[in-house]
């Protein structure tokens, strides 16, 4: 029989490698598991009881609130307001801090997390997911601050994502490397069925919604016929995948190896920058893609370096393999000029917040 890992023990084994480790940050991801695990339950109860559908509340970007997003935003909240171990959070759902309850403690980390990804997708049994991120307080005093939110990429202690798909599935890093674990609902626990995933160096897929494409700028018109072949030096085609939940749509890539994009849209000069959120989903997703070799960028550079300046921002992003990332980058210096200059100003703005 091979050795059987759950995912405590495999927190637990990584923590004795942290002499001073209290144990908070461990305890802190299986809390993410716990949540997992109940948001699950919850998407395979939906089609039976009834509570699909819009819950009738808009976010906070205007988009048609469905009620899984509730469930999920609100489990995940009440499973880490009481511990001690955060001193804010922020969701995708809410357009401010979440502070801790003041009759609970304070602790020392942040966690920015996208309850639901790919919402769109629950009325019709497509896989959703959950992205998550953890970043260490860096201010004095007992509550969580915009400062402590807005940190780079670079800074997170860990991240990780739940897709729940034909299994549900974890996977999360600590900077030491990308592990996924496997729910098995029989007994309700996270085993280990993806060690030290990295992405293979043959790429197979690439994910992106054609359906805009008269949006996009010349060079990602150009870098999409490229990745078909037809552009450039006639490289061999690779195939279309795009579900429309980024955390599926990553998943598969990361396995497979590919690349998935969402890049800006110059059509719309008042939103230059894409669809997807900087905090809530793609600095995690740039940090899990770096520790399993790949790479993520916005077009211009490392979405791990962007200097975040609100909650909310948005970010283009491309995020795969090294290879087909660098190219996306080239064909964007190369032929969108235009776009890099409005773009560039929104990225490079200065955090308008009192810390
Ligand atoms: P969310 O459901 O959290 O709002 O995120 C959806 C995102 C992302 O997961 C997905 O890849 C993308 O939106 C799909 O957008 P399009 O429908 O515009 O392709
Ligand atoms: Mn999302
Ligand atoms: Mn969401």
């Amino acid at each position: 029989m091979n050795k059987i890992v759950t995912i405590e023990r495999h927190i637990l084994e990584k923590q004795k490698k942290y002499p001073g480790a209290t144990g908070v940050f461990t305890n802190l991801l299986y809390d993410m598991a716990l949540a997992a695990k109940l948001i699950s339950r919850e998407i395979l109860r939906a089609g039976l009881i009834d509570i699909l559908g819009a819950a009738g509340e808009e976010n906070v970007y205007g988009e048609q609130q469905q009620k899984l997003d509730v469930f999920a935003d609100e489990t995940i909240f009440k499973l880490n307001d009481h511990t001690g171990r955060l001193c804010a959070m922020a969701s995708e759902e809410h357009e401010d801090i979440i502070q801790i309850p003041p009759h609970f403690d304070s602790g020392k980390y942040i966690l920015l997390y996208d309850p639901l990804d790919g919402s769109s997708n629950i009325d019709v049994d497509a896989p959703v997911g959950t992205i998550f991120a953890i970043h260490r307080k860096i201010t004095e005093g007992p509550h969580g601050t915009m400062t402590d939110m807005l940190q780079s990429g670079r800074s997170l202690a860990a991240a990780g994502y739940v897709i729940y798909g034909s299994s549900t599935i974890m996977v999360y890093s600590t900077g030491q490397g990308v592990h996924g674990f496997t729910l098995d609902r029989t007994v309700g626990e996270f085993f280990l069925s993806h060690d030290n995933i990295r992405i293979p160096a043959t790429p197979t897929y690439y994910s992106c919604n054609p359906g805009y494409e008269k949006y996009w700028t010349p060079g990602v018109r150009r870098y999409h016929k490229w990745l078909q072949g037809i552009e450039g030096e006639g490289r061999k085609p690779l195939g279309q995948r795009y579900i429309g939940t980024m955390v599926a749509d990553f998943h598969r890539n990361l396995l497979k190896g590919g690349i998935y994009f969402y890049p800006g849209d110059l059509q719309n000069p008042a939103k230059p920058q894409g669809k997807l959120r900087l905090m809530f989903e793609a600095q995690a997703m740039a940090f899990l893609v770096e520790q399993a070799g790949g790479y993520a960028s916005d077009g211009l550079g490392n979405i791990l370096d962007i200097r975040p300046h609100d909650l909310h921002q948005r970010v283009p992003m491309f995020i795969g393999n090294r290879e087909l990332v660098e190219q996306a980058e080239q064909y964007i210096q190369q032929y969108d000029q235009e776009w890099c200059d409005a773009y560039r100003p929104i990225r490079d703005r200065q955090p308008m917040f009192t810390p």
